[in-house]
């Protein structure tokens, strides 16, 4: 069972749980600011994060969403991005966003398995934007690959 609750004002910013996600904490730090982000527990341990951030009066998106590596593979990203998706629902956003990078296999099938559509792809994204070269499963990361889910707000 886990809790997964907005971070308190007395609560620390898991940045290593953001740097999961994303290796530039300048940019976390950015994004962090003007977003929200929430946390997941698992009795005392924090285990999981994301942020999200509105981009438009109708659309919101995911900025970072990580789990603990001791806990990846056991539900908790899917949770978290449910958990995500209610909350723009209940903010009465009509969208919500999502970008992750090619070599993100992982990643993109979590996202499709949680009803996202593919959307557009921002050719060199990881080139222009991070200084040194990422690979994932064999994979340079060079182009963000953006995906949204649609829903109608109650
Ligand atoms: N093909 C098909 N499905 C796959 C897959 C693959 N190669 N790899 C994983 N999945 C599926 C799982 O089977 C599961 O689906 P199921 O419930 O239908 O079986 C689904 O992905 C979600 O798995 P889950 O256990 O909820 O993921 P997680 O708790 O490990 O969290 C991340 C996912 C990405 C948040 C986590 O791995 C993480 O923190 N990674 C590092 C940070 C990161 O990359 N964040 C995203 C940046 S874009």
């Amino acid at each position: 069972m886990i809790q997964i609750q907005p971070l308190s004002r007395h609560q620390s910013l898991p940045m290593d749980l953001l740097l999961l996600a994303d290796p530039s904490k300048e940019k976390i730090l950015a994004y962090v600011q003007s977003g929200s982000c929430y946390v997941a527990f698992h009795e005392q341990d924090m285990i999981g994060v994301y942020v999200l951030s509105s981009r438009s009066q109708h659309t919101v998106e995911i900025m970072n969403v990580a789990v603990k590596e001791s806990w990846q593979g056991k539900g908790i990203g899917k949770q978290l991005i449910h958990h995500a998706i209610a909350e723009a629902k209940a903010a009465g956003f009509h969208t919500v966003e999502i970008g992750t990078g090619n070599s993100s296999i992982h990643q993109l099938a979590l996202y499709q398995k949680c009803g996202f559509r593919l959307t557009s792809i921002d050719h060199d994204f990881f080139l222009k934007h991070y200084d040194e070269p990422i690979y994932e499963n064999g994979i340079q990361c060079m182009d963000m690959v953006r995906l949204s889910l649609a829903f109608q707000a109650d």
